[in-house]
């Protein structure tokens, strides 16, 4: 006999954690995973350090290794030297966000590693011959849609916390009108395939006004789409 699949359902997110743990200057490396668009950079770029400069760059596998570090540019016919996001942050004692962390090549990966190191030990070696040491207030934080096991598990390591996102930030539904917000609550209760985004969501709200609420889904879902989702959440119904 077939063994039955048991499918654990996926525990709702703690986010008033991650808001304490992004407020918090103990916390200084942080991976935070989960599906598109549930707002994983959003808390990353805003959560605990409003108001001061944040070092952020998404990786894809193209991303040289000196983009992150620093390289020389000429200036009036002389090389000087420009830091980069990761060597600026620690420099500076600022927040660095990494987006998509495990699409980078893996000369990129290797830099975290000395990047994500303890506060005693982290230290980048420049070109320059300079060693830069990371300056109090230095955080890390790594987004992915990608679980953690896509890095080596030295890096993995390396985060003081790991964290999986599995559903939107409350404010992020606040964002959408009453008959909108309720309809994307009520799409994140159905199965992770039938979900629509609040990227969506936003995308159909901004629509919606020119082309009317059906052709809005239409053009952003697809009709076939469109029409199943605006029927599944009763939507336009008033
Ligand atoms: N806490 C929030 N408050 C307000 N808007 C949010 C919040 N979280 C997400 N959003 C909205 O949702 C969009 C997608 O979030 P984003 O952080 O880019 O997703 P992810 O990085 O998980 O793919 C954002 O551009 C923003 O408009
Ligand atoms: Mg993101």
């Amino acid at each position: 006999m077939a063994e039955k699949k048991v499918v654990e359902p996926r525990r709702p997110t703690d986010w008033a954690l991650v808001e304490e743990l992004l407020s918090s200057e103990e916390m200084r490396t942080m991976f935070l995973y989960g599906d598109p668009s549930l707002g994983k950079t959003y808390a990353a770029y805003h959560f605990g350090r409003t108001g001061e400069e944040i070092y952020a760059i998404t990786l894809t596998e193209d991303t040289p290794a000196a983009e992150l570090r620093g390289h020389y540019v000429p200036v009036e016919g002389e090389l000087v030297w420009r830091d980069g996001p990761f060597t600026a942050a620690m420099r500076n004692g600022s927040r660095l966000v990494i987006n998509e962390v495990t699409h980078g090549p893996p000369e990129a990966q290797s830099l975290l590693y000395p990047v994500l190191e303890s506060i005693e030990t982290a230290r980048l070696t420049l070109p320059t011959n300079e060693t830069v040491r990371p300056a109090p207030g230095f955080q890390v934080i790594c987004t992915d849609n990608l679980t953690p096991d896509e890095l080596p598990d030295a890096l993995q390591d390396r985060f003081d916390c790991t964290i999986e996102v599995t559903e939107p930030h409350p404010n992020a539904f606040d964002k959408l009108p009453a008959d909108l917000r309720q309809a994307a609550r009520r799409s994140f209760a159905l199965e992770s395939a039938r979900r629509v985004s609040i990227r969506r969501w936003l995308a159909i709200d901004r629509l919606r006004g020119k082309i009317g609420l059906r052709k809005a889904c239409h053009a952003v879902l697809g009709p076939a789409r469109g029409d199943q989702i605006m029927d599944a959440l009763n939507l336009g119904k008033a």
